[in-house]
């Protein structure tokens, strides 16, 4: 089943969002109807649609359900409001910007636009899969016959896209074709992206798995029991630098101290050439009570507040290669993402 999908309208009636609430996840599978992008808005706030790539999907189609719910005028606002649900993801606005640059063409072209977004978000995963296994197999060769341990933070898989994700869909490429021994899925805290949805959909493939704190993790790689980190991206700079979720740029120093391999694997859609490097990423900031307040129990003082960064940004020079769906790209050997192929799908895509 799809994470998100775009119901079509029935007779009289106007189409919907249809996707899977990851808040209630591993519990309960359940599916939310999204016939506004009030509603849709609140989803993306509550994480019950996160993850890069859905975040874009999400962001054409609400853009979509604005145009069809309203005139013009009222839909670019609900738009750019959509457009600023969350800051840190370039995706959502990628999206948002996508399905607006169709509106002078009316409906059936927005729609169009939006599930165009969404089919190429399936063949990306199919083709960062491959690509990733291919990688992995030229940087560890001696490895992976006997099976390869990995290590990942958050939700990278079908949960984060439409179908497979980014670097669990790497992750299920190696499993499927043999080549895996375990996958190490950090927790992810505050909110467990990791210990829930991450391994959730581990358990559903059959993977060999097992989750740890977050702090775990550079022990585990500086004691040997790690032959690569894999992580997805909210935006990578023209430089290589990428946001992605809190913690992941100490698996990349942590990577860096074992000397293995540090794989960030994200769509051509996550490549945002338009900001230099990550100094300037937009940081999302989800405020003290997803820190202090576990399973409705606070865990620290009334008065404590809490620094909840929901990403960070790891150097370009921590980063052995980008993965996406066209090349590897290889920052720490002096390669950036801002190279021509890039920059024409940016130049043909933007109003
Ligand atoms: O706050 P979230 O759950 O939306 O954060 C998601 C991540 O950090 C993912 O790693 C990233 O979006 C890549 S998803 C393929």
């Amino acid at each position: 089943m799809r994470t998100i999908d775009w119901t079509p309208a029935d007779a009289g009636g106007n189409a919907v969002i249809a996707l899977i609430d990851q808040t209630l996840l591993p519990g309960e599978l359940k599916v939310l109807q999204i016939h506004t992008v009030d509603q849709l808005i609140d989803a993306i706030h509550r994480l019950a649609v996160r993850g890069a790539p859905a975040l874009g999907i999400a962001g054409a189609m609400g853009a979509a359900l604005a145009f069809q719910n309203g005139d013009d005028h009222t839909a670019r606002a609900e738009a750019q409001r959509l457009r600023d649900a969350r800051p840190t993801a370039v995706n959502l606005a990628w999206g948002v910007d996508q399905a607006v640059a169709r509106f002078a063409d009316g409906l059936d072209a927005v729609i169009e636009t939006a599930l165009q977004i969404r089919d190429d978000d399936v063949l990306s995963s199919h083709a960062m899969a491959s690509r990733g296994l291919e990688l992995l197999q030229e940087l560890l060769p001696d490895k992976i016959e006997s099976g390869l341990n990995l290590l990942t933070i958050c939700n990278t898989g079908a949960l984060a896209a439409v179908e497979r994700g980014t670097a669990l869909a790497v992750i299920e490429e190696v499993f499927l074709q043999g080549h895996l021994r375990n996958v190490v899925a950090c927790e992810t805290r505050p909110l467990f992206q990791g210990a829930r949805l991450t391994a959730w959909e581990l358990d559903k493939m059959g993977a060999p798995h097992q989750t740890i704190v977050d702090s775990a993790a550079n022990f585990l790689m500086a004691r040997g029991e790690i032959d690569a980190v894999l992580v997805g991206a909210d935006r990578i700079t023209a430089n290589g630098d990428a946001a992605n979720k809190i913690g992941t740029f100490s698996l990349a120093l942590g990577a860096q101290f074992a000397g293995i391999p540090f794989l960030v694997v994200a769509p051509e859609s996550t490549i945002d050439v338009h900001t230099a490097t990550g100094s300037s990423i937009t940081i999302e900031d989800r405020g003290t009570d997803e820190v202090v307040v576990i399973n409705g129990r606070r865990m620290s003082p009334v008065a404590t507040t809490s620094i909840n960064p929901a990403f960070d940004v790891t150097p370009a020079e921590l980063i052995t290669a980008i993965v996406t769906e066209k090349r590897v790209i290889r920052p720490s050997a002096g390669q950036f993402p801002s190279d021509a192929i890039v920059t024409e799908r940016l130049a043909t895509a933007r109003p």
